[in-house]
């Protein structure tokens, strides 16, 4: 699980989105992160530190140099491998393996691209040397000042990672919407999912993911597609982010958020995923086609909504374009993966698809089998490779499955 036993100090500054910044907690918990908090002392005035203790099971650092209070520790335990109370921040700084700071206000901003260190949360970020997430939030003027986009700039050119805020309804009322809103909490995670992969195999690298069902139109209201949601192209987006590359997806209708950091392409027909797909082919390092794509469609849909005048009726269907079959023909030095879902015959449905469609690995599942299929969190997949080898992995997320074909493919390289 890419999240799991993971070691994520998040660090909360005074912006009234500190309260969404529970919700981050609970989230990288439930994904079996080991989560500390530390705050600033105005970050205490918005969420009390004992919602985070108890959301994170662990005490919260508030104060640079007492350690953190009894009744706590009491009961959470002592936090620190080697706990030092006089100077907490120092064996904090050393614990984590990222640090996300979320909110980061305009003035944890200034602090940290100044080299300032005087409150638990600068001076914490100032001794450590892992990857740092920011997350800013704050009212339109504010991020829009000039000093603060000086200060984010700063900060990116020296490495710092940023979730920039999006457009939005902004705390109060009389703000009403603008930029500077928190970024969503999926775009938190998938920068920290980044930011927690040490190893970037796929950095410089053009990636290509193609995820969901098609949709074939009879008529203006009708269609024929499969119950395909696209999730496991999604994952396989945002796991070839955070492994370093770009990544652009393109992906039939869906109700999935785009991930981020991802180009997003999305289309309806096969015709139009085969066209999107060789619009952006070239140069590709690697293809990952999950899409479900229709393999027919009408030979002459209806102009009109069909009337139910007859009792049955009859319409033909053509072949739509294989866009991996094509796409095999042309290929050189790209890696493409296929998918293959199959009820039957599975292994030798997927050995014969990996060597029709010219691939170098194959994704077998069978919907039918408990933790796979359309429409869940979580995959049962046997990778096939082109020399054959084949590897059966257990039920586990998406994610984890998307993780494990990049490790497998790019060992074919
Ligand atoms: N695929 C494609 N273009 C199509 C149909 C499928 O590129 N028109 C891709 C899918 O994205 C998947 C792989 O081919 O990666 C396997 O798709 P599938 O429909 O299962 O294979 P087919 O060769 O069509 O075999 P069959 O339908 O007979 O099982």
């Amino acid at each position: 699980m890419p999240f799991s036993g993971k070691k994520i100090l998040v660090g909360v500054s005074g912006g009234i989105a500190a309260y969404k910044s529970c919700e981050l907690v609970r989230e990288l918990r439930r994904r079996g992160a080991h989560v500390r908090v530390m705050m600033t002392s105005r970050a205490t005035e918005f969420i009390a530190p004992l919602t985070f203790a108890a959301l994170s099971e662990q005490p919260v650092l508030t104060n640079l140099f007492a350690p953190a209070p009894a009744s706590l520790e009491h009961q959470y335990g002592k936090a620190g491998q080697e706990p030092n109370a006089a100077i907490e921040h120092i064996d904090w700084s050393r614990w984590p393996e990222v640090i996300v700071l979320c909110p980061a206000t305009a003035n944890l901003l200034a602090k940290l691209a100044n080299g300032f260190a005087d409150d638990p949360v600068s001076a914490t970020v100032r001794a450590s040397r892992v990857p740092i997430v920011l997350c800013p939030a704050m009212n339109t003027a504010m991020w829009e000042d000039r000093l603060v986009q000086r200060n984010v700039s700063l900060l990116k050119e020296n490495g710092y990672l940023c979730v920039d805020p999006e457009f939005g309804a902004l705390a109060t009322t009389a703000e009403g919407e603008g930029w500077g809103r928190l970024a969503r909490l999926d775009c938190i995670l998938s920068e920290i999912l980044a930011a927690l992969q040490q190893h970037k195999p796929l950095a410089g690298k053009k990636v290509l993911v193609t995820a969901g069902r098609t949709e074939e139109y009879l008529d203006p209201v009708r269609m024929i597609t499969n119950p395909a949601t696209g999730r496991m192209g999604f994952a396989l987006s945002e796991a070839a982010r955070a492994l370093g590359g770009h990544v652009t997806l393109i992906s039939g209708p869906t109700h999935l958020t785009p991930p981020y950091g991802v180009a997003f392409v999305p289309v309806v027909s096969a015709a139009e995923m085969a066209d999107a797909v060789q619009q952006h082919y070239p140069g590709v390092d690697v293809l990952a086609m999950s899409a479900a794509v229709s393999d027919y469609r009408p030979r002459r849909a209806a102009p009109e909504k069909m009337k139910k005048n007859a009792a049955s009726f009859q319409m033909e269907f053509e072949r739509t374009v294989d866009i991996l079959a094509t796409l095999g023909e042309q290929k050189n030095r790209a890696l493409h993966i296929g998918f293959a879902v199959e009820t039957e015959n599975e292994l030798d449905n997927a050995k014969d698809k990996l060597r029709r469609k010219k691939l170098d690995l194959i994704v077998l599942n069978n919907p039918r089998h408990a933790g796979a299929g359309f429409g869940v969190e979580t995959n049962r997949v046997t990778l096939v490779d082109r020399s054959g080898q084949i590897q059966e992995l257990a039920v586990m997320s998406k994610l984890a499955v998307a993780f494990k074909i990049y490790e497998r493919a790019l060992e074919l390289n």
